[in-house]
């Protein structure tokens, strides 16, 4: 089931100013929703006494005590009502509620903790008062709610307000999601506690009404993008097929403005991906090379482009991996899923710009037909290879896939893969792997993670660990050696990009996460949307 989410704008002031303070709670009191959340900060609980109390300065708690006749200094006697960021406390309407014109069926008080810091921007602060908010709202049977934490709707910087009102979505679609609920086939019963919430309404003022209502339709659209990639992702993988790709980007060509082309066996021979066959050689199942396009942009204007590893179940080829958790190689498509859920979200909320996502997708099986550790293949490039390991064959599709998109002429290549183990050593479950030489892209890519807290580390790409790719017998070799295995990676990739500006991120860590909590993340497609929203 998917959230709504919506905007509601009213003629208030700054509800930080005092002055106007209880003339805004009145008219957000009398709105009809199951539920209205109010954010208040320690400044808010330090000065509050209480209606009882003398000379209680005027604060949101204050007022709030006032319009509901004593029971939010009751709360705090009672201590249900702490002075701490994620606390929580909720008010049932009762039968004087409707006599004092209040129509809102519950008040929730979600604690911002210091105020100071919310406003400035720490997101990560933000996003655990989110979280603690949201978690209440699907906890009680509440279908609707209107949420109004002044930090987000009536802070002045108004790329603050985008960024939390993003997150807030994003949070909302990470809390909501359910896998089976898309996929009647899967018969999957979802435990569905959240199922009764099913709209979010953000409550702001004219001040900032256009900025809320294009951050909840970018927002709606990342979590629609999410959710289809973290689909992608968690579909067994006799589903989730090269074909089922090709299919799924098909079918968004069909509701979205998208264009989508998927060349099969034959064309890919005959561009000459000598790299990419040596892959699927193994596998029954057919690869797929798709390519998805967004002309939201000028027709001439060079387009962002991003190239996503395909690979549906990765056993490691003739090179086979060991058994335990090898199911968890179903997720060695994440690359792919997170360039179609970017590229649906792009489409939905009509981003002004070229994108076009690409995507080598195959399986990698053993097989009397499979690729041998020692075999020499020929790029698309004209670069030959020597396996040495078919277990490092996200690259080897790769590499074809970056001389493709040569015929772009982009603006920039970003390459999305769970491309090695050796990233989970260096950077766990935190930071997906940043690698490139280009300052620009670094930097916007890295303060793209920050704001959607889908968080990047850069890597080294120095022409040193070059060294470890040399072969006796081919151009290059395909793996260089245990020691920085997902520097090595990247830097046999960066061998195929030289006519563009390139990054890649190595997502092996962070597109999913194992255990009890098995599943997709949805990462990196906030970092990819909020890149390309944020791009110049
Ligand atoms: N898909 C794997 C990388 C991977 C492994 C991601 C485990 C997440 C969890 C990739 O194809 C692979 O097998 N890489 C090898 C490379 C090695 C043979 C140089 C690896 O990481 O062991
Ligand atoms: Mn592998
Ligand atoms: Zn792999």
């Amino acid at each position: 089931m998917t959230i709504q989410f919506s905007t509601k704008i009213f003629p208030l002031a700054d509800l930080r100013d005092s002055k106007h303070l209880k003339a805004a709670l009145k008219t957000l009191l009398a709105q009809s929703t199951d539920c209205l959340v109010l954010g208040y900060s320690k400044a808010d609980f330090d000065g509050f006494q209480g209606i009882k109390g003398s000379k209680s300065k005027s604060s949101v708690l204050s007022e709030l005590d006032l319009a509901l006749g004593g029971s939010v200094a009751h709360a705090v006697e009672l201590g249900e009502l702490e002075n701490k960021p994620t606390s929580i406390c909720v008010f049932r309407a009762d039968r004087s509620w409707s006599a004092k014109g209040i129509k809102t069926k519950r008040v929730l008080l979600l604690g911002i903790g210091d105020e100071q810091s919310t406003i400035d921007s720490s997101l990560s602060s933000y996003a655990k008062v989110a979280r603690a908010g949201i978690k209440a709202l699907s906890g009680n049977a509440i279908e609707s709610a209107l949420w109004f934490v002044p930090s987000i709707t009536l802070s002045t910087a108004t790329d603050t307000i985008e960024h939390e009102v993003r997150l807030t979505i994003q949070c909302v679609g990470d809390q909501t999601y359910r896998f089976g609920v898309r996929q009647p086939a899967m018969k999957f019963k979802a435990k569905d506690e959240a199922d009764s919430f099913k709209h979010l309404i953000f409550a702001g003022n004219n001040a900032c009404a256009q900025e809320l209502k294009r951050a909840v339709e970018q927002g709606s659209a990342m979590v629609e993008g999410m959710n289809l990639a973290k689909d992608l992702g968690n579909l067994p993988p006799n589903v989730c097929t090269p074909t089922y790709l090709g299919k799924t980007a098909q079918g968004l060509a069909k509701k979205t403005s998208l264009k989508v082309e998927v060349l099969g066996l034959k064309k890919i021979e005959a561009l000459g991906m000598g790299s990419f066959l040596s892959v699927t050689k193994g596998s029954e199942t057919p690869p797929q090379f798709i390519v998805i396009r967004h002309q939201g942009g000028k027709a001439g204007e060079a387009p962002t482009v991003f190239v996503g590893k395909g690979i549906t179940f990765d056993t490691g080829g003739i090179s086979l991996k060991p058994g335990e958790a090898m199911d968890e190689m179903k997720y060695d498509m994440c690359g792919a899923a997170s360039v179609i859920g970017t590229m649906y979200a792009t489409a939905l909320m009509k981003l002004k710009k070229n994108v076009i996502g690409v995507i080598p997708t195959c399986e990698n099986m053993p097989s009397g037909k499979a690729t041998r550790p020692g075999d020499i293949v020929k790029s698309m490039s004209g670069q030959t290879i020597e396996i040495l390991n078919t277990d490092a064959e996200g690259r080897l599709i790769l590499c074809d896939a970056l001389t493709y998109v040569e015929r772009f002429k982009p603006k920039a290549v970003i390459d999305i893969a769970t491309l090695t183990g050796a990233c989970i050593i260096a950077l766990g479950h935190v930071h997906s792997g940043l690698f490139s030489d280009d300052e620009g892209l670094v930097n916007a890519l890295t303060k793209a993670g920050q704001d959607s807290l889908d968080t990047v580390w850069r890597l080294p790409l120095d022409a040193a660990y070059h060294e470890q790719l040399k072969s006796n017998f081919a151009d290059v070799a395909n793996i260089g050696g245990r020691p920085a295995g997902s520097v090595t990676a990247a830097c046999f990739l960066s061998r195929f990009t030289e006519k563009y500006k390139w990054a890649h991120l190595d997502i092996a860590g962070t597109a999913w996460k194992s255990g009890a909590a098995k599943g997709s993340t949805g990462r990196p497609v906030p970092l990819l949307v909020n890149y390309l929203i944020e791009q110049k």
